[in-house]
């Protein structure tokens, strides 16, 4: 059987995959939808990337093909309905990723809170000329409230981040989780209440019909003008646009992005705005994580092409 993985990612899931499969990987730029269309047609199994994007038509032309293994948690690049109807397993790589993704969701709280990335630029720029009672004017986090949209894995690894900050969490989330209240003292709100309350908000859901745009430009209008806004999820659950219009107004505080509505393009605008954060989607990217990524959405195929349950399937 064949397996094709569309880019490079950690040679364990190679190395594992060819103990069974004839493997192919694509060791060149990231493939064009008919590229990959091409390059799939006579494959069983396929790795693939947040940036393939899988639908109908790939399908169509993917006749031998029994699972794509998701190379990331977030799946809103696989039409999983579609797949099912077709008898086609997707998988993605839960848990493996959760603390690294935590960690940076934490870090850009703190970063843009304390202003780290425009401090670091002005040192390096050689205009600190000595201490200076107004520089840099950050907020403080301890006793803030920390809200949480998405309360799944990451959202509850992030809030594990904040106990030592002694923060009051509230969340919002399709339902209520009494687990996650009781260890945390969090405290389920409605979106408004969250939004209007929050001194961070963090976003934690996956991308769906639902939750596209969350925030928009009328939710906003009602954050406080010291809010701070972190995505490490997907990019289209803000409307990027809005959030220019937020950031430029002095409307919140500022922003930290790992993902953008449009990625990997970006609003012009924030590229020269100082009170934005702007990583290039690293959410996952720490040496450990991704080996372990790699490993998992392997194994998810192998076992899948030799009759077995997959480890970690969305469908
Ligand atoms: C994911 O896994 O969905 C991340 O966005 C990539 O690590």
């Amino acid at each position: 059987m064949k397996v094709y993985i569309t880019y490079q990612i950690p040679e364990i899931a190679v190395r594992l995959l060819k103990e069974h499969f004839e493997v192919e990987v694509n060791r060149g730029k990231h493939l064009s939808k008919k590229e990959l269309i091409e390059k799939i047609k006579d494959a069983d199994g396929v790795l693939c990337l947040l940036n393939n994007t899988i639908d109908a038509e790939v399908m169509d032309n993917a006749k031998r093909i029994k699972i794509f293994a998701n190379y990331a948690v977030g799946f809103n690049n696989i039409d999983v309905l579609e797949a099912k109807k077709r008898g086609i397993i997707v998988t993605n790589t839960p848990d493996v990723l959760t603390d690294a993704t935590a960690d940076l969701a934490f870090t850009l709280l703190l970063s843009v809170a304390r202003r780290i990335v425009e401090a670091d630029k002005f040192t390096r720029e050689g205009k600190f000329t000595g201490w200076e009672p107004n520089l840099f004017l950050g907020c403080d986090i301890k006793g803030k409230t920390l809200g949480i949209i998405g309360a799944g894995r990451i959202g509850k690894a992030f809030a594990k981040r904040s106990m030592g900050f002694d923060m009051k969490i509230i969340y919002h989330n399709r339902r209520r989780d009494l687990e996650f209240e009781r260890d945390f003292n969090a405290v389920y709100v409605d979106k408004e209440t969250l939004i209007k309350e929050s001194d961070f908000i963090s976003l934690h859901a996956p991308l769906t019909d639902e939750t596209y745009h969350i925030i928009s430009e009328k939710d906003f209008d009602m954050m406080k003008e010291t809010a701070i806004l972190i995505n490490t999820a997907r990019g289209p659950l803000v409307d990027e646009k809005a959030l220019v219009k937020a950031l430029k107004n002095r409307r919140i505080f500022g922003a930290g992005l790992d993902v953008y509505e449009f990625e990997p393009q970006i609003e012009e605008e924030l590229k020269s705005m100082d009170n934005v954060i702007l990583l290039p989607h690293i959410g996952s990217a720490t040496i450990n994580t991704r080996n372990e990524m790699a490993r998992l959405a392997a194994e998810n195929i192998i076992r899948v092409l030799k009759g077995q349950k997959p480890l970690t399937p969305v469908v």
